[in-house]
């Protein structure tokens, strides 16, 4: 794959403290690069509102052509999403390998900073499954080249699900309400699922006085942004009336009041419809919310 990750001063004791200065800065995170971001929101709090078999249910396998199923995750940070999410989708458990899992699933992980792409390939315990990228998500040209390169290896041409945890507002408030449009629109051009988890407003306020604090300058978009107040529904609206998605499901809210929202490309319905016992799983253990009822 092009275009790996480099240490972004040349090997681990330039990373070691760049990550140092970071942690101690935290307004030189501009795009939420926050190194110890795992800690601060583990992984756990989103996949106990995850179903593991998910996947399954979404792609059962349907004749003798077997291709791995293909996610996509954008801004993957260091990576410890994009493992947890990997062994919760397989039901592997800690320490567990599977030697057939890079036949089952793979993930294409991208972020915008090398360093913490860097990090997150060298501590996969999953290298053949989970390939980590050095991409900003919003230079189409990189973007084009990287994806596709990933994707003719199986011959398709869209992932079968994106994963979009925790960036919507970075990407708002660096690229403001066209960018995050753009990047909506990308994202629903790409995958035939989406799983959308997107920071509520109080966020954007608490990110913006973080920088205030640190005398630094103000989020280029803060104040002109028109599109705010209920994040998650605004995406909803984004997605679904003008990217041609439709909102399956809200699997529920995490204990920092963030929810998780999975989208379906409408053009993919005849080949894949949402099976009834994800439904009436969702139903039964009471996270399943029908957005009006949600928002
Ligand atoms: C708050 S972290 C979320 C990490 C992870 N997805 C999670 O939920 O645990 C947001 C990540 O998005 C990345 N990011 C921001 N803008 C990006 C862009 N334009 N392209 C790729 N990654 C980006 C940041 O570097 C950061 O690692």
């Amino acid at each position: 794959m092009a275009a790996r990750g480099k240490p972004a001063g040349g090997g681990d004791k330039a990373a070691e403290a760049e990550e140092e200065r970071r942690v101690l800065e935290p307004g030189a995170a501009p795009f939420g690069n926050f190194p110890s971001y795992s800690h601060f929101y583990p992984p756990e709090q989103r996949l106990r509102l995850l179903p593991p078999e998910l996947l399954r249910q979404l792609f059962p396998p349907d004749g003798p052509e077997t291709r791995p199923i293909l996610g996509l995750d954008v801004g993957c940070n260091s990576g410890d999403l994009s493992v947890a999410l990997y062994k919760h989708f397989l039901s592997l458990h800690d320490g567990e390998t599977c030697s057939d899992a890079s036949r089952e699933l793979r993930f294409l992980c991208c972020d915008i900073d090398p360093v913490l792409v860097e990090r997150a390939e060298k501590e996969c315990p999953f290298p053949d499954a989970l390939t980590f990228i050095t991409l900003d998500f919003m230079n189409q040209q990189t973007r084009k080249v990287l994806l596709s390169s990933f994707l003719s290896q199986f011959g398709c041409l869209v992932f079968d699900i994106g994963f979009c945890m925790s960036i919507t507002m970075w990407i708002h408030l660096n690229h403001g309400d066209q960018g995050l449009w753009e990047f909506l629109a990308h994202l629903s051009s790409l995958c035939r699922y989406l799983l959308v988890e997107p920071q509520p407003w109080k966020c954007y306020r608490a990110a913006a006085r973080r920088l205030r604090k640190l005398g630094l300058h103000d989020f280029d978009h803060f104040r002109s942004l028109a599109i705010r107040g209920n994040m998650a529904n605004q995406i909803v609206q984004i997605l679904t009336q003008d990217h041609g998605m439709e909102l399956v499901c809200c699997f529920g809210n995490t204990s920092w009041n963030r929810s998780l929202l999975l989208f379906r490309a409408k053009h993919t319905m005849e080949t894949h419809p949402i099976p009834e016992s994800l439904i009436e799983e969702e139903k039964e253990r009471n996270r399943f919310k029908i957005l009006q009822a949600m928002i």
